[in-house]
């Protein structure tokens, strides 16, 4: 099973059966990362470029390891440092790159749609490393083959995520994942932050957090987002922690091997505990960093095949 389009930009237009094979394929290089030579071949002689328009620790990194680990030539671009600066727009800069003939563009940019809007203008395959408030697909990928891992499934799970859901794409690719492979999601947080229309997702919304974990197989806790907030959403960061903050005591609603999620980066003793994000009895968060260089090897090598499947020419 290989990926329909020659892009990665969001989870809402894959089939289960795709996301499926991204991760099985994942699996694979879960086992080659951990031996000693980590080289596969799968994009030798390929051009990588990572545009990141916005800070990134876990996704910019693992991008670039898992280039590398699959022979592509990695380039970062720093876009503090580049024309984008001089006032260039997003579509010249991807022009110009794309001239340069790389094979897999890595972009991640502050506005919903941007990530989508350029992979119409160029002629390699892009993989959106996070738009906006809109999609992380390689996020909601790497989430989803830690809880298969832990659980032996994604079928038939509750999974409750929690705390800023409003400003949050590693939710809206998470809630996009799981319904399609069948799982039920739970959107657990203050009011002010659950968007409008949630409730039309097909998914559980409560601003209770015993409601929310009550029987949960998997508690998801989501940053606060403040770069993302242009006003008063919450009282006071100590009030939310005391309402919505994940500790062992709160935890304890869910299943007794309920296991803690969280994208990074954390807020320590904003959402989570920092004793139970340590935990590595409950806590899966190192899985989800670990889970996440195999998940984008698997994603670029599908990507990669796919482009030598169909020639430059008609890929659109
Ligand atoms: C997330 C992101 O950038 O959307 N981080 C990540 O990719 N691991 C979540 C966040 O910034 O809170």
């Amino acid at each position: 099973m290989a990926l329909r389009g020659p892009h990665l930009l969001g989870i809402e237009p894959l089939a289960p059966g795709e996301i499926t094979a991204i991760l099985d394929l994942a699996e694979t290089y879960v086992t080659l990362n951990r031996q000693p030579d980590k080289h596969g071949d799968a994009l030798a002689g390929l051009t990588q470029i990572n545009m990141f328009f916005e800070a990134s620790t876990r996704t910019q990194a693992s991008f670039e390891i898992a280039g590398k680990r699959l022979g592509a030539d990695v380039m970062n671009m720093g876009v503090a440092a580049s024309s984008v600066k001089k006032g260039e727009t997003l579509i010249d800069t991807a022009m110009t790159l794309n001239a340069m003939h790389p094979d897999l563009l890595v972009v991640r940019h502050p506005h919903s749609g941007a990530v989508n809007l350029l992979a119409e203008k160029v002629t390699c395959s892009v993989l959106n490393a996070g738009d906006g408030r809109h999609e992380h697909p390689t996020q909601a990928l790497l989430d989803a083959l830690t809880i298969r891992r832990a659980k032996g499934r994604l079928h038939r799970l509750t999974v409750a995520i929690c705390g800023d859901i409003a400003h949050s794409r590693v939710a809206r690719s998470n809630i996009l994942l799981l319904g399609r492979m069948e799982s039920r999601v739970r959107l657990v947080g203050p009011p002010t932050l659950i968007p409008a229309g949630a409730a039309e997702w097909g998914v559980e919304v409560t601003d209770r957090m015993e409601e929310g974990l009550d029987g949960a197989d998997v508690v998801m806790m989501l940053r606060l987002q403040k770069e993302r907030m242009d006003g008063g959403f919450i009282p006071s960061e100590r009030e939310y922690y005391h309402r919505f903050g994940l500790d062992a005591e709160k935890l304890a609603l869910a299943k007794p091997d309920a296991i803690v999620m969280h994208p990074g980066p954390m807020n320590r003793g904003v959402e989570i505990d920092g004793t139970l994000a340590d935990d590595i009895n409950r806590s899966v968060i190192q899985d989800q960093v670990e889970m996440g260089v195999a998940v984008r090897m698997a994603a670029m090598d599908l990507l990669a095949r796919a482009r030598k499947a169909r020639p430059r020419e008609v890929m659109a």
